[in-house]
This record gives structure tokens, sequence and C-alpha cells, in this order.
């Protein structure tokens, strides 16, 4: 029987399992197809808000969207449904339609545009510890642990007996708190204080998780303090999320592995309603234009009300023009390593040992050398240890391959492509999984002698290794619907994380065995570690908005490992702009940044209008009437975003300007100071801010010059206002194209 034969035997299961650890094209493929079978089809129909359409009317929401609907009563419209009327994310309703009605509809006053319903797909604890968060100190300290907060989860739901969500010192929801909690009184809680399921353009129903990524997410982001948690013995600590005291409010958009956009919208309608703070969008599909993404809409709606969003970026890396979420009112986070592995060493024959990963750690396994054969066929490998290329199979997979064939253990090499990044998993058999590199290396050993050998070290969890590194999956800019405004803005732990992952056996399809706790990876999971962030900053400061606490998120981030080089990506080469975006999140700075980078919600209207968008395509993205001929239109490049994309397709040079807004001392001066590559030069003028009083803006103008032709390929220049507290620091580069 074939590898590939046996790959199908078991692909079902295997399709789940892959989703969190990375998302393959494979299922976008096959979620698609199985897409539009019936007569009628889904569209999110938007339409002018009630006054603003001409005729003067009495009509209270519901009714002037059901007024768009086909006559109940002619025969041809039996079957057309209103799904949801949504009063908060946009100016619309979802329904389902024939294309007959969807062209009556068009033809009434007020409509504005018709939206044809996609997928969406999930983008599948020692990081408190990474992220510099210890209790009593710094931000954990000042900010009371995201005491008062409120963080909304778009995912599939939650285990709600799940151990994380006590909530042991989280005090009763805030009064503008108007959701509810549908498990029952000894679950909901102060923790878990909200939960609604939109599925297949229906409410209702309990929001319990089917597959455990919401319950996950949900952890990383606000789970409680759990002592001893581990996965299997390993990565044992206390297991808590972020922001351990914020409230957790659970809206269930996504089935097993998929998300209608038409319940996502649903689900921030009702997020928005019921007053939360912070969304965490872990969920994504194709970029598309921001008038055919809901989620650029939505998101638009909730920054109106004060509301941030976290998206996760994608995790079609490494692949140029991948982001998804990207639009600049949205915080898109890419994922990168933390400092924790799950180690497996490779001793050779020869002495050289590779640091390996992986979960499956037998303590009776022989650590004496065992004969080292590359895998070339599926002969047998009686009492061997096989090398063998991952090539986008999980090493699980290959695990229950090579034991069949009595292997005694494997070693498993990433592709070129996934090079540095390593997805730990469980297996059946004794293991390591090793980089692109260390395969290379291993397989020329095994050419180089008669009988090579290779023992296995397992070690443990350990820490302390270089981190962070960007993940191969990481999706990358540019950023295709608007590629002046650097995406993604920065990175957080998104790789072999350990949170809240039990459920039922019978649907714990993905996991070998019922375990609390799970360790994952993807953007999926970088995404609540930085709901959790803005939660706490929030927290410190619930009169900044959406924007100025994405400033302070991006301009105290890092940019140098914790080896003190510039952080890496997966080819261990210096991490683009587009992979890292500003930098490393850090928590306890990104509470006190100093200085700010403000956006009104008026300069993104001009920035849309900048994008060349109608003014039939504004109202579907921001929900009303707007006129580009007169509004300030803004350029991509002079939106007052806190990192810098310049345009030199035309000229050599480009000449911008930014407004910082005062929010650490009244009395302080700041210098500019600036790293910039070979070939480009950097003029900011002036070159010193004086502030007298907190809240007070400054303006300075940047110049950017290309002066060298032969400067090609991504390069990046820093631009820092140093005062002698704070570090105010934005990255600067040109605009790509694909
Ligand atoms: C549909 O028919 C019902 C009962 O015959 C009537 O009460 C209702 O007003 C009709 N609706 C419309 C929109 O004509
Ligand atoms: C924590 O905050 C309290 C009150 O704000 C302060 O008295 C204390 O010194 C802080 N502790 C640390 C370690 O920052
Ligand atoms: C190691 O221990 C497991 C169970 O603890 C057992 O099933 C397995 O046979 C043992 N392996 C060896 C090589 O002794
Ligand atoms: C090892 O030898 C095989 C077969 O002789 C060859 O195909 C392969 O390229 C060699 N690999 C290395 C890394 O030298
Ligand atoms: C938009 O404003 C311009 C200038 O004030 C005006 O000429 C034009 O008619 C307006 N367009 C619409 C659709 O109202
Ligand atoms: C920036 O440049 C513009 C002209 O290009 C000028 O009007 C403005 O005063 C300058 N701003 C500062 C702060 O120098
Ligand atoms: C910039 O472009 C102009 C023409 O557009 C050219 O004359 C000049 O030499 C260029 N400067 C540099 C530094 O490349």
């Amino acid at each position: 029987m074939s590898l590939y034969k046996m790959k199908n035997i078991i692909i079902a299961l295997f399709i789940l399992f892959f989703l969190l650890s990375s998302i393959s094209s494979f299922v976008l493929a096959h979620v698609t197809k199985s897409l539009n079978v019936s007569q009628r089809s889904t569209y999110i129909i938007h339409v002018l808000p009630p006054q603003d359409a001409a005729s003067s009317n009495p009509f209270d929401l519901k009714s002037w969207h059901q007024s768009f609907m086909p006559d109940a009563n002619s025969t041809s419209a039996t079957g057309s449904q209103l799904l949801y009327s949504y009063s908060y994310a946009c100016s619309g309703f979802a329904a389902r339609l024939t294309k007959e009605e969807l062209k009556g509809i068009e033809m009434k006053p007020g409509f504005v545009s018709a939206i044809p319903d996609r997928m969406y797909q999930l983008l599948t604890t020692h990081t408190p510890d990474f992220l510099g968060l210890t209790i009593g100190e710094g931000i954990w300290n000042h900010s009371n642990l995201g005491k008062g907060i409120i963080i909304g989860i778009l995912d599939t739901g939650v285990d709600p007996e799940h151990l994380s969500f006590h909530d042991d010192g989280v005090p009763a929801p805030p009064s503008k708190w108007k959701g509810s909690c549908n498990f029952g009184k000894h679950l909901c809680n102060n923790k878990l204080i909200g939960s609604k399921a939109f599925v297949d353009g229906h409410v209702g129903g309990l929001a319990t998780d089917e597959t455990g990524h919401g319950t996950n997410t949900a952890s990383i982001a606000a789970g409680n303090f759990v002592k001893g948690a581990n996965y299997k013995g390993l990565g044992r600590g206390t297991a808590v999320g972020v922001a351990p005291l914020a409230h957790l409010a659970i809206y269930k958009v996504c089935k097993v592995i998929s998300c209608l956009l038409v319940d996502i919208l649903a689900g921030m309608d009702a997020a928005l309603e019921d007053g939360i703070d912070v969304i965490s969008l872990s969920l994504g599909g194709l970029s598309s234009s921001y008038i055919t993404n809901p989620t650029a809409v939505g998101a638009y709606h909730a920054i109106e009300k004060g509301i941030v969003v976290t998206a996760a970026a994608g995790n079609d890396g490494p692949n140029p023009g991948s982001i998804v979420n990207g639009a600049p009112w949205i915080l898109t986070v890419a994922a990168s390593t933390n400092d924790r592995r799950f180690k497996s060493t490779v001793r050779l024959g020869n002495g050289d040992e590779f640091d390996g990963e992986t979960l499956f750690q037998p303590i009776n396994f022989t650590s004496e050398p065992l004969p080292l054969a590359f895998f070339t066929n599926l002969r047998y490998y009686t009492n061997k240890m096989v090398l063998i290329e991952a090539n986008g199979d999980s090493a699980f997979e290959l695990g229950g391959v090579l034991r069949e064939r009595r292997s005694a253990g494997m070693i498993v090499f990433n592709d070129q492509l996934t090079g540095n990044t390593i997805i730990v998993s469980d297996n059946v058999l004794p293991n390591s999984c090793v980089s692109y590199d260390a395969g290379m290396k291993i397989k020329s050993y095994i050419n180089s002698t008669e009988n090579p050998t290779a023992s296995l070290i397992f070690k443990g969890t350990t820490f302390g290794s270089v981190a962070p590194e960007i993940t191969f999956f990481s999706s990358r800019g540019p950023n295709i619907q608007s590629p002046g405004i650097l995406k993604p803005d920065v990175t957080g732990p998104g790789i072999n994380i350990l949170a809240a992952g039990t459920f039922p056996p019978s649907k714990a399809l993905y996991v070998v065995d019922k375990q609390p706790f799970n360790v994952e990876s993807g953007t999926s999971m970088s995404t609540p570690h930085l709901a959790g962030v803005t939660a706490l900053v929030k927290c410190v400061h619930p009169d900044w908005s959406p924007a100025a606490i994405k400033s302070a998120i991006l301009t105290t981030s890092y940019d140098k490992g914790s080896d003190k080089m510039p952080i890496k990506d997966e080819q261990y080469k210096e991490a683009s702009v587009f992979a890292i975006g500003n930098g490393h999140v850090d928590p306890s700075k990104a509470m006190d940044p100093g200085l700010v980078y403000d956006i009104e919600l008026d300069d993104y209207i001009g920035y849309l209008c900048g994008l060349n968008y109608s003014d039939g395509d504004m109202t579907t993205i921001v929900g009303k009437r707007v006129n580009c001929s007169n509004v300030k239109v803004l350029s991509e490049a002079e939106l007052n975003y806190p990192t810098i994309l310049v345009s030199l397709i035309s000229s050599n040079s480009s000449k911008i300007s930014r407004t910082v807004t005062n929010v650490g001392n009244a009395r302080s001066t700041y210098k500019v100071e600036m790293e910039v590559p070979e070939g480009i030069s950097l003029m900011v003028d002036p070159e010193i801010l004086q502030f007298s009083k907190v809240n007070e803006k400054k303006s300075f103008n940047v110049t950017v010059i290309k002066t060298s032709k032969s400067l090609k390929g991504i390069w990046k220049a820093q631009l820092k206002w140093v005062s002698n507290i704070y570090i105010v620091r934005s990255v600067i580069s040109e605009v790509k194209l694909l």
C-alpha cells in the first residue's frame, strides 16, 4: 500500500488536525466547493440607514430591512428569508434570495450593494512569562489584570466547563454590559458573562465548542489561573491568559472548521450591542476589497464605538501578499516563536547533535544509537531510525506510517519553505522534528558513512531558546487591498502554544488523547494574545481611541531577539517589515508609550475616498451617505499610521507628515533618531518636539529619498522619537506591489 493511499484513509481526520496547525489550501478548496447547491443564495444586503434614505419614513430598522424583501404574499417569493437584521455592525441585513428576488431588491430606493455570502476559515502557556507579565509587577500590577474589560471572542464557541473559565477574583461585569449567557447558572459566571450562537443564518442554541478552537483562543486572551497545567507532563506550569481577570463574551459564529460571513457579521452585531471592549477574530478568508469583506465593515463600526478589533494576519505565509484582515482600523497580528521548546535532540554516530522538538517523549525509549536510514520507499525499517522529509505531511501522520513499518523512531525534517519553523505535535513513534538545515546535514552524514547511526535524547520542556522568530506560516504583506498601509502590524506568540483544549473524546477529532490543555499553532493563537494585551492597555487608559491603543502597542514593540540580533524569519534571515510589521509586542511598555499616533474617524473616510471607492462603496463600508467630493481626501501615506510606507514608484523622493499626541509627562522633549539603510536618505522636520501639556499634538514632516537606483528588495529604516524616558519607534519602508 502506498503512502498516499494510507494518507487518503486518514485524511478526513487530519483535515481537522491540520487546520489548527496551519491552514492548507486543500481545506480551503474543499470548503468552498460545497457551497451554493440550492437555488437561493445568501447575501449581505447593504442599504442606506433609514434616516439617510430619501423618503422620510417612520420605519424602525427591522421593518425598514423587511421592506426590501419580496412581498411575502406573492407565490414566487415563498422561501425567501430575511436571516439577520443588522443594527450595529453594518447598515443592512442578510437574506436568502433567488437571482430574481435580488434583482427586485436592487431596484428599491435605498439599496446600496449586495455581497454574496462566503466562508471564512479558522486560522489556527508560558507565553505570559515570555511577554514579561509577572503578577504584581508592570502592567499586571497597574492594570489589575484586565479587570472590568470585556473581550468578545468570535469563534467556534467555548467549553464552559473548562478549568480556565473559573471566576476567582473576577468582579461582576460593568453596568454597561447588556449581553446574556445561556450556559446556565452553574457555568455562566463573572468570567464567562456572555454566550450567543449564530450558525447557518440562525440565532440561537448554545455556544458550545465542538472542536476546541474557540476554547483555546478564549483561554489565551483571558483564561484565569490554572495551576499545574500541562500536556502529558510537558510545558507544566500555571496556565493563564494574558488578561486573567477580564470578562469573556463568547459569540459562536463558526462550525467545525468554517464560518459564514453572515454569521460573523451577526456575531459582531451582537457584540457591539452587548457592550464589549475588545474583539478577537482568529478567522479569515481570501483577501478581498473592503466592500466585500464584512469583517472590515463590522470592524469599522466597532472602532466607531471605541472597540478595538484584533485579527489574525492569516496562515498563508511565506507567500508575499497573503495578508488578510488588513484594514488600517484593525490590529493585524503575525505569529512568532517564544523561547520554550519541547526538546528532542538527535545525536548522530559522529557526535553531531541537532535540537528538534516533539510532544511524544516516552521516558523508557532507548538512548542507544540505532541504525539510521534515509526514507526512500515503503519497505520495513525494523528497529531502525528513519530520516524523512515532512513535505507537507504532518509528523503525526508519518509516525503512524512508519510505526506500521516497524521503525523504532524517526527524524522528520522540514521542507525548504518551512525552514526553521517547527510545529510540534503528538505522535505514536519516538521522534524529533528538525529544521530543513538540520535535515540536510543529517542526510549528508548518512551518505558519508557506511553504518550511520542516530539516537534520540528527550529533554522535556526547555526555556531560553533564541526568540522570537517569525514562523513560515504567518502571512506576509504587501497588503493587497491597500499597499500603502504596512501589514501585519505587530507579532505575538503563535506557535506551540499550550492553552485550554478539553472536550468530549467523541468530538475531539484532532487530539490523540483527551487532555485538558493542548498545544496549538497559528495566527489564531497570536491574535488572542494581542486581544489580551489590548484589554490590559484599555484597562489603564479607558479613554484612548482604538487607534491610540494600536499605536501604543506598535511603537513600543521590539525588533531584536533574545540574542540582541534583529528578529529573524524561518529562513534565519532578518524578518522583513512585511513579515513582522513594527515588531514584537511588549505589553508592559505598551501601557506607557509616551506619544501616540492617533487617527480620527474622518481620517479613515478621507483615506477610503483616497482609495477611489465610489460614494456607494463608501456607504457599504461606513453605513451612511458619504460624498467623497466634500471630504478631505488622504493618500495612504498621509493617514496618521504609526508605521510609514512611502511610494517611490513614480519619483525617487516622497514627503509625508505625521502628528503625535503627548500621553506621557506634560513637559517633555523628544529628539529624533534615525536608522537608515544605505541608498536611502531620511529628513525629519522639525528634529525636536517640545511638549508642555498632556494631550498636546505636534506635527512633523518626513522626507524619504532613494539615493541609489541599485537599492532592491525590501528595505527598512527607523524613526525614533527619544525622550529621557521613552522611545517611540516607527519603521519606514517603501510600497511594494506584487
Ligand atoms: C399578506 O396577506 C395577509 C393576509 O392575507 C395580509 O394581512 C397582509 O397585509 C398581506 N401583506 C402584504 C405585504 O400585502
Ligand atoms: C503596584 O501598584 C501599587 C498601587 O498602584 C503600587 O503601590 C506598587 O508599588 C506597585 N508595585 C509594583 C511592583 O509595581
Ligand atoms: C514503554 O512504556 C510503554 C508504556 O508505559 C509501553 O507500552 C512500551 O512497550 C514501553 N517501551 C519499551 C521499549 O519498553
Ligand atoms: C545522498 O546520496 C543520495 C544517493 O546517492 C543522493 O541522491 C543525495 O543527493 C545525497 N544527499 C546528500 C545530501 O549528499
Ligand atoms: C457631492 O458634492 C458635490 C460638490 O458639493 C456635488 O456637486 C455633488 O452633486 C454631490 N454628489 C451627490 C451624489 O450628492
Ligand atoms: C510640512 O510641510 C508642509 C509643506 O509641504 C508645510 O506646509 C508644513 O508647515 C510642514 N510641517 C512642519 C511641521 O514642518
Ligand atoms: C531622482 O530622479 C530624477 C529624475 O526623476 C533624477 O534626475 C535624479 O538623478 C534622481 N536622483 C537619484 C538620487 O537617483
